[in-house]
């Protein structure tokens, strides 16, 4: 892991490959791990960068209140630090949340965007309210709740047997993670704003990737999310639910790398 400070907290990160940079943005409540079968693989063909977003993993939450467009900032000044002008941006369902905040504040740096197990929809109230609950309920109980809850939707029922390693992980990661961070990103999502409306106004090379059986983002409402990118490209990962990267990963290797060679 490299390291950085970045607006008053430590931020880590892996940095692998050489040429092209492909920026993997981490999900919710997850880290850099997410993405450990793109770094080894990929990182042979390109540059890989993956960090783990402020306050997960190893990185300092910092003294403000974490919003998503403090997160896009803070990748922006990751890119600056490292003199890189433009990445191919890929992030995975909170990651694409935080996606739309850095096309909308930074998309001079933007290459090609790839949305992953993801919705450019604002919550609807309900879901707001439960990430409030849940936010009290993790700075009171801490984290394995949430990995309770969590696992069983990221992960397609048949997967949390065939995929035990990466399952195993994925809890780990949840259970290491600092309360704190997580109530706050629940609070941050809450309060995202919709990015529907952007989707007609992106103009790059975007490709929308989403395991078949997801099913917090379904790759029925991410096709209408497709269907509002001019040229936008769409394609469904066999045998996966909300995390491809780690479910199948050779597929979804597959369809990320086809897509910045045609583009
Ligand atoms: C994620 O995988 O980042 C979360 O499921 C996003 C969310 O809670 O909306």
């Amino acid at each position: 892991m490299n390291s950085i400070q970045i607006a008053g907290a430590k931020q880590e990160f892996v940095d692998q490959g050489v040429g092209q940079v492909l920026l993997l943005v981490h999900g919710f409540p997850l880290d850099h791990s997410q993405w450990n079968p793109q770094v080894d693989e990929l990182a042979n063909h390109i540059r890989v960068l993956a960090p783990d977003l402020r306050g997960f993993g190893r990185s300092e939450l910092g003294p403000d209140p974490l919003t998503l467009r403090r997160i896009a900032d803070d990748l922006a000044q990751l890119l600056d630090k490292l003199q890189i002008e433009k990445v191919t941006y890929c992030g995975l369902s909170m990651g694409g949340y935080i996606g739309w905040q850095f096309w909308k504040h930074h998309r001079d740096r933007l290459e090609r965007l790839i949305a992953c197990d993801t919705r450019a929809a604002a919550d609807l109230e309900t879901m707001a309210r439960a990430r409030r609950v849940s936010a009290g309920i993790v700075r009171q109980q801490g984290t394995e709740p949430v990995a309770e809850q969590m696992i069983p939707k990221l992960f397609q029922p048949e997967n949390l047997q065939h995929r035990s390693a990466e399952v195993e992980s994925v809890r780990q990661v949840i259970c290491a993670s600092h309360p704190e961070t997580l109530a706050q990103a629940q609070l941050a999502m809450a309060e995202r704003p919709d990015a529907t409306n952007w989707l007609p106004e992106i103009e790059m090379p975007t490709l929308f990737v989403v395991g078949a059986h997801d099913q917090i983002t379904t790759p029925r409402e991410m096709r209408e999310n497709a269907d509002q990118v001019r040229g936008a490209q769409f394609v469904e990962i066999p045998n996966s639910g909300h995390m491809p990267p780690l479910e199948n990963p050779d597929e979804f290797n597959r369809a990320v790398m086809s897509f910045i060679a045609q583009t």
